[in-house]
């Protein structure tokens, strides 16, 4: 076999928001692939970053009132221990704000210019005059130029689905600041997409690009034509500066896929000078490069992304490997069922490798949507790998630990049973890399079986009750842990801390792929441990309760949710929307309340946890999204005002009844403290 090198990325996760088990669907594909095809003796570099740029993203930043550099610096943080606690192991993991970065698409940009792929021309768009700012049509809401249904966004109607241009809205409002947005025109950029048209439709056909579908749904792009893309957004926008060109700045997706190559890039700079980035990205490379993308992001993979490399002279990518979208019993991921889960909500309630394990015995190569349905997923997890493979191993080690020295038999008594598995891995493999992950599944699956079939004709727990069966005993058990050893190697890539106990079980220094052929004689093994819990009904259910309302609590801790009551303020057509009367501030409890004591939250660094006297009978607990700014031992004591009649809120961290008021956010938060004289429960009024 001759040695590939292939670098494999996976679509990089934006900066503004949790990763969701949506999201892990294509990492946890990506990084089975890793591994199965290092386990075959390939040489894989497999890299990705945060994409951190965007209005999103600095207008998240800007109502956090922190830097944007701050703010895509905690979310790196985040989504990297998500992708660590589901052992999806990237060689590096940085960031699209990066010199790197930086350098890289202004030299993409400057080649392409420089062939003549690059326009000016003005634009008109809906401009913000309170913010100051061009918008977007998600940051525009109106009434439907058609059928006339008030609140829907710039590009279309809810109501009739007609799309439409943001400027023929009626009664256009700006989402960001309620104002009404005016026309203005501004130089924009364009990429000359229709310039590498005949390249992309031969490209898109090239023998094992993408997946069949992809490329016929593109045909119905081509036929529609191409039009030049607008890659400019002008200031102030959180992204990197086109060079030439004062206030204007790269959109988004023109320098998120370049991460993949400054990723590569600073990967090999820190860690790996013995690799070479013109090796694996110039023209002629022979290297291979994967991209593994969700559905929704075809577009600017297929299309963007090769044209721009082909305009700077860079090679393309070899593959792009498109999953389908995840879907939670059966629906779209709701916030309101519960299912839509974020990757940490799992990871602090389940086993991730049963997600794992779960994600792969659906995944093909094809681009199919996955549905997590939890009551299959328990029930497969119990029945295959608890039930069928960990099961094999403690029937039989049990009997080699105790009355056997730790040491398997010094003959194999099948022989021919232990090399048909070693045989059946050849197939599996080939499913592997084939990216057929459930193929792969249901064939180990039927080994297990096999493997079940053998230990149950062969009882060793009946022969060793009789005097003088010792050797069947043995040869019986050490059989059954070779078969269960040839499992373990083939589920490697898709549970890699499984197969980490397991070899270290075994005593092995290899456990890849082609170690498996040498057949365990005569050999010692350590003590058996459990090595895997069944799937707990319980875990499942407080799963779902806590992403009732993680989305709302955990991230934005404390804040009055402004944009909710704007809208229903709207919808009732109240006449002054910020205005309200006396008997409506009357209904707020506010009461002042004494800190008794305060620590920080395991898992959030916005949160502190407070004990508050309100003067009632018992203190309350109080979570506060004021970490950032307060140590925790310098609010003991402090008198505090605190909405007391708010509904107990319940968050990842357990409950909260009442809010602690403060002026300002972020670093220039301030509690608001009432004198010394104040006593905890006085009205505040
Ligand atoms: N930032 C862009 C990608 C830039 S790549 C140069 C982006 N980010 S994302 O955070 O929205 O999505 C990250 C990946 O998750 C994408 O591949 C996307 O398709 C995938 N998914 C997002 N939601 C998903 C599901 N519900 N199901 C499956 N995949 C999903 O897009
Ligand atoms: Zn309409």
């Amino acid at each position: 076999m001759s040695v590939r090198k292939i670098l494999v990325t996976n679509a990089l996760p934006y900066a503004n928001g949790s990763i969701h088990l949506g999201h892990i669907l294509g990492y946890i594909q990506a990084d089975i692939w890793v591994r199965a095809m290092r386990s075959m003796g390939h040489d894989v570099t497999y890299v990705c970053a945060d994409d951190a740029h965007g209005t999103a993203i600095m207008l998240r930043a800007e109502k956090d009132g922190i830097r944007p550099e701050m703010h895509i610096a905690a979310m790196q943080k985040e989504h990297e221990a998500d992708f660590a606690a589901f052992n999806i192991a990237f060689d590096h993991y940085d960031s699209t704000h990066s010199d790197t970065n930086k350098n890289r698409v202004q030299e993409i940009y400057i080649k392409n210019r420089e062939a003549g792929h690059i326009d000016v021309r003005p634009v008109t768009q809906l401009f913000d005059p309170k913010k100051n700012l061009f918008l977007s049509d998600r940051f525009i809401k109106g009434t439907c130029p058609k059928c006339k249904t008030e609140d829907q966004y710039g590009d279309s109607c809810e109501a009739c689905g007609t799309t439409y241009n943001a400027t023929e809205l009626l009664d256009p409002r700006s989402t960001l600041s309620d104002a009404t947005p005016i026309h203005k025109s501004s130089d924009h950029y364009f990429f000359k997409l229709p310039h590498f048209e005949q390249y992309l439709q031969q490209w898109t056909r090239d023998a094992g690009r993408l997946p069949v579908s992809i490329a016929n749904k593109l045909d119905e792009w081509f036929e529609a034509g191409l039009a030049d893309w607008d890659i400019s957004r002008d200031a102030p926008y959180f992204g990197f500066e086109i060079p030439d060109a004062p206030n204007k700045f790269f959109y988004v997706w023109v320098d998120a896929p370049v991460g993949y190559m400054s990723s590569f890039e600073n990967y090999i700079q820190s860690k790996r000078p013995d690799l070479s980035f013109n090796d694996y990205w110039k023209k002629d490379s022979t290297a291979e490069v994967y991209h593994f993308i969700g559905k929704d992001i075809v577009y600017f993979h297929a299309l963007f992304w090769p044209a721009m490399l082909e305009g700077a002279g860079y090679r393309t990518p070899t593959t792009l490997s498109v999953n389908g979208f995840l879907t939670v019993n059966g629906q779209k991921m709701s916030k309101s069922r519960g299912t839509f889960i974020n990757a940490s909500t799992y990871t602090a309630n389940l086993n991730p490798e049963q997600l794992r394990y779960y994600f792969a015995s659906k995944l093909s190569n094809k681009v199919e949507d996955s549905d997590l349905n939890l009551e299959d997923f328990s029930q497969k997890v119990n029945s295959d790998l608890v039930g069928k493979v960990v099961n094999i191993a403690s029937r039989c080690a049990k009997f080699i630990n105790s009355s056997f020295n730790d040491t398997l038999s010094a003959q194999c008594a099948e022989p021919e049973l232990v090399t048909q598995f070693i045989d059946a891995g050849q197939s599996i493999i080939q499913a592997y890399e084939a990216r057929e992950f459930s193929t792969a599944i249901r064939q180990i699956m039927a080994l297990a079986d096999q493997a079940n079939q053998y230990i149950d004709e062969k009882k060793p727990w009946a022969l060793a009750k009789i005097e003088g069966n010792e050797q069947q005993v043995h040869d019986v058990c050490s059989v059954g842990l070779n078969l269960f050893r040839q499992l373990a190697v083939y589920l490697a890539p898709v549970l890699p801390q499984l197969a980490n106990d397991v070899q270290a079980f075994f005593n092995l220094e290899d456990f890849n792929f082609a170690s498996r052929t040498q057949i365990l004689v005569n050999h010692p093994i350590c003590k058996f441990t459990p090595l895997m819990q069944r799937v707990d009904k319980k875990a499942i259910e407080q799963m779902i309760e806590q992403s009732k309302d993680s989305l709302t609590t955990a991230q934005e801790p404390a804040a009055p949710e402004k944009t909710k009551t704007k809208k229903a303020a709207v919808k009732d057509a109240t006449p002054a929307q910020d205005v309200i009367s006396i008997d409506d501030f009357s209904k707020i409890n506010l009461r002042v309340g004494r800190v008794l004591a305060a620590q920080t939250v395991d898992g959030s660094d916005k949160l502190l946890q407070l004990t508050v006297d309100l003067g009632e009978a018992e203190p309350r607990q109080i979570f506060s999204g004021i970490r950032e700014r307060y140590a925790p031992e310098a609010l003991v004591q402090k008198l505090v005002v605190v909405v007391a009649n708010l509904a107990p809120r319940k968050m990842r961290f357990g409950i909260s009844n009442g809010m602690v008021l403060c002026a300002g956010q972020g670093k220039n938060l301030s509690i608001i403290s009432p004198d010394e004289h104040a006593q905890p429960g006085d009205v505040v009024s």
